[in-house]
């Protein structure tokens, strides 16, 4: 199975990409997490990207199609299926990750378009706390950590991404209006979109989306 998710920052991306590829057996590739690590690891690359994401703006396209070309192309987990989180962002992304999966055999089966309102999303990402360790994903009133400052997976210290005070998440909010709003169309033009009440809980949502895959596939085999 080869998925887009979609959706406005704090919709619930990276939360329900861990629970799903889990269900699927499938690899969870988002571009945040790839660009953060690159950061975190003092990369000339990382020095490069520093200052787009935290001040919540795009990376350049050319910069995140190479990761993604990469990772699809080398990475033998691929092959199982993947989901893939923050990327497409624009739509100039959207038609190179097609020409990339062409040249391998591969397309998209389709993309979550998980709606959230402004109200929720603010809620979610002024109080998301990430392990700085294992990247696990908290909130400090809808999923706290069992120990206050701690980890529940691996210990780790966890704290909050420095693009999630108010003023930067506005910027990403306007930015996904003007750039990755028209990628929902263009998954829209190939009838590849299945939109998602993103506003729901966790398992409210996972259940749809899970109903939504058991539907695609039962319809594939009939
Ligand atoms: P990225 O890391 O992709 O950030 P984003 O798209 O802004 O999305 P978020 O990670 O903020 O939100 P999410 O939807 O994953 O929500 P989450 O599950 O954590 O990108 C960061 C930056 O990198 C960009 O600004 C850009 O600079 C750069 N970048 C990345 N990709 C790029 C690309 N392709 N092109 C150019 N630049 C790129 O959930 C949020 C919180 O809500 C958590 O605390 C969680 O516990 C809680 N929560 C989630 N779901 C629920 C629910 N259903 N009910 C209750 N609480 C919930």
């Amino acid at each position: 199975m080869k998925l887009v998710l979609l959706g406005p920052p704090g919709a619930g991306k990276g939360t329900l990409a861990t629970l799903i590829k889990d269900e699927l057996g499938i690899m969870h590739i988002s571009t945040g997490d790839m660009l953060r690590e690159e950061m975190k690891s003092g990369s000339d690359l990382g020095n490069e990207v520093k200052q787009y994401v935290e001040s919540g703006a795009l990376v350049p396209d050319e910069v995140v199609i190479k990761i993604i070309e990469n990772k699809l192309t080398s990475d033998e987990q691929v092959a199982k299926g993947f989901m893939l989180d923050g990327f497409p962002r624009t739509e100039a992304q959207a038609e190179e990750l097609d020409k990339i999966l062409e040249k391998i055999g591969k397309s998209i089966d389709y993309s979550f378009y998980m709606d959230a309102s402004l109200e929720v999303v603010l809620q979610r990402l002024t109080g998301r706390r990430i392990c700085r360790d294992c990247g696990a994903i908290f909130h400090m009133t809808n999923m706290p950590p069992k120990e206050a400052g701690k980890c529940d997976s691996c210990g780790g210290e966890i704290y909050q991404r420095p693009d999630d005070n108010e003023e930067t998440i506005k910027k990403r909010m306007d930015v996904y209006g003007e750039n990755t709003a028209p990628v929902v169309e263009y998954y829209a033009g190939q009838g590849k979109l299945k939109k998602v009440n993103a506003d729901q809980s966790t398992d409210e949502l996972f259940d749809e989306m899970m109903a939504n895959v058991n539907a695609d596939k039962k319809a594939n085999q009939d």
